[in-house]
Formats: C-alpha cells, structure tokens, sequence
C-alpha cells in the first residue's frame, strides 16, 4: 500500500549508515510497543487499529448515519490534532472540493480553528436557513478556540432549533473521564464520543476525533482501520532491513545529523494539501523541542515549483524532500488536439495531465537532487480509505520514533502552553495575571 523509494537518497546516505541505528531502534521499538496497564504514557494509539471495537464502528456509522439523514451541513468545531486529521482524511479520500463535489453527503465546515470573526461570521452565513449537525472536539474539553466557537454555534442551534432539538444535532468527542466538555455533555444530554486518555490530540485521528466526520463525508471507517491495522502489523518488528515507517524515521535523522533541517513534504495532488497539514502538526509538535527538530513544512506541486521552487533548487542547503507519490490517477483528462497550435503545445496533444504530472515530478527530483536536496519518495498505491489508514499511522508511528531518536518526549507539547498563558493574562481571564 505504501512503499519507501531509497533510489534518491545514493548521493546522501549510506545502507552502512542506517544499519548503524539498528541497536537504538530496537531500544526505542520495544519501549513504543509496551503499553503500560495505567495507560498515562501516550501511546494507546499504538495498538488502537487492531483493538477498535466494532461496536464503536457501529455506534459512529449510525450517529454519521443520522447527520447524513437530517444535515445539510456539518460543522465541526476544533484545532489542532482535533480537526486536522478528519480534515486531511476527507480531502485524500475525496478531493480537496470536497464541499463542491458531494452530493449525497453534507457540506463540512470546520470553525474553531482560528479566532476570526469574518472567518466564523462567514460560516455562520452559509449555514442560515439550513440543516446543521455540529461536532465538537476537544481532547482536553477547554480549549479555548474551540470553547469559543461552539459557545457561538450553540447559541445560534439553540435559537434555530430550540434547546431540545439543538441537542440531539451536537455531538461532543472528547477525554473518557474528564474535561469541561464532558461536563456541558452531560449536563446538557449531548451524545459524547470518547477519546481514551492515554491518546494525545496529534495522535488521535484513527479515534471517533477523525473517524466521525470521515465516516459523515462518506469515508468507510472500517476500511480506514484495517489499513491501519495493516501497518500497526507490518511496523512491529523494529528490524530496519523490513521496517520502512523505521527507516524513514531513521534516514531523517541522518539528513539532520548532516545539517538538514528543514524537511518539506511534497506531493503532485492538491488534495494531498490538509494531510501536510496534519502531518506538519504532527512533527512540529512531536519534536520541536529543547532547540531540537527537523522543521517540517510543505508544497503541492507544481503550484510551489513556481514559488518555493526556487529556494528549494538554489536557496541554503538546509532541506531535504520526502515526496508522496501515486500511479493510480485519471488518465482521462488529454490535452486537446489544436489545429492551429497557437500555443505551441501540439507536441504534448493526446498525452494525459497524468502523464505530464509524472514527468513534472521525474524532472523536479532530478533537479532538486542536482542542488544538492536528498529526496526521500513515497510511493502509495491510491488514494482509497485502507491506503490512508495505513499512511497515518505511517507517519505516527515513524514519527515517535524520530522523535526518541532525536531525543525528545514526542508526547508532550509543552512550548504550546507559553502563548495561552500570555493570552489568558492579555484576555484577564481569572487566576491569570
Ligand atoms: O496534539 C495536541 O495535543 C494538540 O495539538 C491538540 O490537538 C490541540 O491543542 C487541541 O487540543 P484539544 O483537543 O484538547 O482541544
């Protein structure tokens, strides 16, 4: 489903110089796969594909069953790991018009990502006069964005629908045992979903965070775990000459030990856009730490060829290139025959953009790895549900174990809590200053 591609790495990285990590890995392996029975080090999302309960399927199918039913639109309200995944999963699946295209399924909007008024206002507008599900997520049920934004989103239910009926269309995803928006779940009678405790924001999108929305575009949620179960499989056996999630975590490692340290994750499909999104957020948080950490950015090519391009080819040589690639797109769409060549392009008449795509991608390799970027490719085989499910978990697990190799708690996220207390004193929010 997903496969390394080493052939643009020769010119940078030895086999004798992964093979080197293989002691540490193993240390690493075995303390990533023992799940303590307290279950507070962060790593229940470790074992979570092969131990989801069906019954869990079931009841988040029937509830994106019911939005599906009486929606027109679904808003769901979260920041960071509490929107980014679901969001990355809906547009790999279905394409980043996602809103544009779907027909059977609601239009899903996320708010609470940012503190915008004419960003929320505009939600706002687009859902007067429509059928509105909401979901909110928050794994520790305070923060404040999302607070906010569904403070707003429920006032606005409560006087389109009344209270009772507001109720029954919000849908809360949060902490198994606490929070505040366990609390208000309660107390106000809203259907919760729970995200077990010993599984953080950035490492929940195979948890009801992303399965519910996925399954609400018309995801199959089943498909997605399987996937996932899959590579929760294949990445248990630290041993680096079969574990490829290992040895991407560890060839990074390399490329940073070597002065590069900006990865930019690249790929040909836009619709690739919100999972390097959801990726940047997983190893910004995961490893920026203790002045350590490989700073993880992005492009969509050939759109950044025209822009970051330039720096990539000629710019500081502090980058490297991890590139998700496919073979499975559309051969459909030509380029037209023209009988007057106006444009000079008869030469590529009858070839498909897919084609042309993959020569823009052969060609770019060649050159960025000529301005001395190591490329890193990823191969996967589509862009169906299972294939996602195994990518994330690709990278979440590849990423704990870069982040131990770079020597950081890839769990925590402590610099985060600095602009919050700054914001909270700024906002004078009590026991504050
Ligand atoms: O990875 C993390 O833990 C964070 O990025 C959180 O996802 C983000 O801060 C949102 O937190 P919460 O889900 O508690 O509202």
């Amino acid at each position: 489903m997903v496969n390394l591609n080493e052939n643009y790495l020769n010119d940078f990285i030895s086999s004798e110089e992964i093979e080197k990590f293989q002691p540490r890995v193993n240390d690493i392996n075995s303390h990533l796969n023992f799940c303590s029975e307290k279950g507070n080090d962060f790593k229940g999302w470790v074992n979570l594909p092969s131990k989801f309960f069906k019954e869990s399927i079931k009841d988040i199918n029937e509830t994106a069953g019911f939005i599906k039913n009486s929606a027109d639109i679904f808003v769901v309200i979260g920041i960071g790991g509490s929107y980014l995944g679901s969001k990355a999963a809906i547009h790999f699946l279905h394409s980043e018009n996602y809103n544009c295209i779907c027909k059977k399924t609601p239009k899903i909007f996320f708010v609470g990502n940012n503190i915008s008024s004419s960003y929320t206002e505009g939600i706002l507008e687009i859902c007067r006069g429509k059928d509105i599900c909401v979901n909110v997520i928050s794994k520790s049920g305070g923060t404040t964005e999302t607070a906010i934004a569904f403070r707003i989103f429920k006032k606005f239910m409560e006087e389109k629908y009344g209270k009772q009926e507001a109720g029954k269309r919000i849908f809360c995803t949060t902490d198994k045992s606490k929070g505040t928006l366990l609390k208000m779940a309660k107390k106000e009678g809203y259907k919760c979903f729970k995200i077990p405790s010993n599984i953080g924001g950035r490492y929940s999108v195979l948890t009801p965070v992303g399965l519910l929305p996925i399954a609400v575009s018309g995801g199959n949620i089943e498909d997605v775990l399987q996937g996932a179960c899959q590579a929760e499989k294949d990445f248990l056996n630290a041993d680096l000459q079969k574990n490829s999630c290992y040895r991407y975590a560890v060839i990074r490692n390399i490329l940073y030990n070597k002065g590069k340290s900006v990865e930019i994750i690249a790929g040909y499909e836009p619709r690739l856009d919100m999972f390097f999104e959801w990726w940047k957020q997983l190893f910004a948080e995961s490893e920026g730490k203790n002045e350590k950490g490989i700073f993880p950015s992005s492009a969509v090519f050939s759109r950044d060829l025209h822009s970051l391009g330039q720096f990539i080819q000629e710019g500081s040589k502090i980058l490297f290139e991890t590139v998700i690639q496919s073979d499975c797109c559309s051969e459909k769409l030509i380029v037209p025959e023209s009988e007057e060549n106006l444009d000079e392009l008869n030469y590529l008449q009858g070839k498909s953009l897919n084609y042309i795509n993959k020569k823009a991608f052969e060609a770019t390799v060649k050159a960025h790895i000529e301005g001395g970027v190591p490329n890193i490719v990823i191969d996967i085989k589509d862009f169906g549900e299972k294939t996602l499910g195994y990518l994330l978990y690709f990278f979440e697990k590849a990423c704990a174990m870069s982040g131990y190799l770079i020597g950081v708690d890839p769990f925590n996220q402590p610099g985060v809590e600095n602009y919050k207390k700054k914001m909270f004193t700024l906002l004078g929010k009590p026991g504050c200053n």
